[in-house]
């Protein structure tokens, strides 16, 4: 809790106060800035949602994993410029952390999901680029696994089901919560506390990411530039065809740029192509590369795209100007953003660590057995 009240200090200290920032700490919703609140969660649940999400036969062909892509050691990221994908197929997109993702308001770069991170599970386990899993054979999968029998059992969910899977990996995820940054603690070093002052003063940052996870939930254009490798490299074209056409954007076969939270607004008008969902900062020294299609690998790349008032598009948010930071700034700001990250979430609380075996006996009338 001391950080609270030390970074409101610096702020009455006057840096926000003469700019008139601190209502822009406060996210739209009203989450003040502070730690990101923990969850309660239930251990039976969560424990089977830990299994379940380092478990490969939640894909098709059982060789991926959730945490093939959302790896604990990088942040439950992955490293990539542009995700990997479905074995045969390559992805379009960074694949985002899962720290804090329990609080946001809606899910993917795009914001295309709204609604719970049940609906989240379900898309990433069924999406053909992603799991590519039928979700009958999945419960046969599980229905076949006497541990899965016994875990599902304790979490109070029954035999195994998709829904309990869908109810089981948002409580594990509900854990993934940020913890123990210096921010956090109250025990910044005078560059970030200085990066701070910069953050929420001349360089404008909370007016989008704000709250204790320095997000507002939703949408802007900055920008960013395109990531043609998209388009160069055809696996991840046609990847990125399929999810166009789905969501229904015109012109799919040509088009040349990602368009965003378009999918979601479809404003008449065009105004939203470009617009991805303000990313929380908490973690980034474990996240890179950056942005929804990692084009910037470095936090200077970043600072740097801020500084010049950040990318070139007829959509961008007018509040991005050219900042004309000094070089002592641009660093301080960097230290600020550096210790805005807490301890990693690895080891057995966040990881199942245990082998997965599957040499168990098959029951072949798995459909009419009850387990
Ligand atoms: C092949 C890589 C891959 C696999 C496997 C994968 N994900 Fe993802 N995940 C991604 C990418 C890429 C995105 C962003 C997609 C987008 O913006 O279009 C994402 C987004 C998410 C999000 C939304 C995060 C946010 O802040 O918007 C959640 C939650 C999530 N994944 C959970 C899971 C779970 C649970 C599993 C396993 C059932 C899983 N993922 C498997 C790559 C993957
Ligand atoms: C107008 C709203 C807005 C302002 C102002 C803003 N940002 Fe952002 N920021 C965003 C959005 C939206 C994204 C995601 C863009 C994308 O994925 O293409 C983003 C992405 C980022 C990322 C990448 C995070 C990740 O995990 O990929 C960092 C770091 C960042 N911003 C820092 C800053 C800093 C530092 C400032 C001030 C100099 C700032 N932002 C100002 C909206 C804003």
């Amino acid at each position: 809790m001391m950080s609270v009240f030390r970074s409101s200090r610096l702020l009455r200290a006057g840096v926000a106060a003469a700019i008139g920032m601190l209502a822009a700490l406060t996210t739209a919703q009203g989450e003040e800035l502070g730690p990101v609140p923990q969850i309660e969660t239930e251990a039976a649940r969560v424990e089977l949602g830990k299994r379940l999400f380092f478990d490969r036969r939640l894909s098709g062909d059982a060789a991926i994993s959730c945490a093939s892509c959302h790896i604990p050691e990088r942040g439950f990221s992955d490293g990539l410029p542009l995700s990997a994908a479905y074995p045969g197929s390559l992805g379009f997109r960074n694949t985002p952390t899962l720290i804090n993702s329990a609080h946001r308001a809606a899910w993917f770069h795009d914001g295309r999901l709204g609604t719970n991170l049940n609906d989240v599970t379900r898309e990433m386990i069924t999406e053909d680029y992603l799991m590519n899993m039928d979700m009958r054979l999945m419960q046969e999968r599980l229905k076949q696994d006497p541990v899965y029998v016994e875990m599902f059992a304790a979490a109070g969910y029954g035999e195994p089901s998709n829904g309990g899977v869908r109810k089981a990996i948002p409580e594990y995820l509900k854990t993934l919560i940020s913890r123990n940054s210096l921010f956090d603690q109250g025990a910044m070093s005078d560059a970030a506390q200085s990066g701070f002052a910069i953050f929420t003063g001349v360089a404008g940052c909370s007016n989008c990411h704000s709250g204790a996870r320095f997000t507002d939930d939703e949408i802007h254009n900055t920008g960013v530039p395109d990531n043609p490798e998209i388009w160069r490299d055809p696996m991840r074209h046609a990847t990125f065809v399929a999810y166009a056409m789905f969501m229904g954007v015109e012109n799919y076969m040509n088009i040349r740029r990602d368009p965003g939270a378009h999918v979601r607004g479809h404003a008449a008008d065009g105004s939203d192509i470009g617009t991805f969902l303000t990313p929380t900062l908490r973690e980034l020294t474990q996240t890179g590369p950056y942005m929804h299609n990692g084009v910037f690998a470095t936090l200077e790349e970043v600072v740097d795209f801020y500084n010049a008032g950040g990318g070139d598009d007829p959509n961008k948010d007018p509040r991005l100007v050219p900042l004309e930071l000094s070089k002592q700034q641009r660093t301080d700001l960097i230290a600020f953003l550096q210790e805005l990250s807490g301890d990693p979430l690895v080891g057995p609380e966040f990881v199942w660590e245990e082998p997965i075996p599957t040499e168990y006996e098959i029951i072949d009338d798995w459909r009419d057995t009850p387990n």
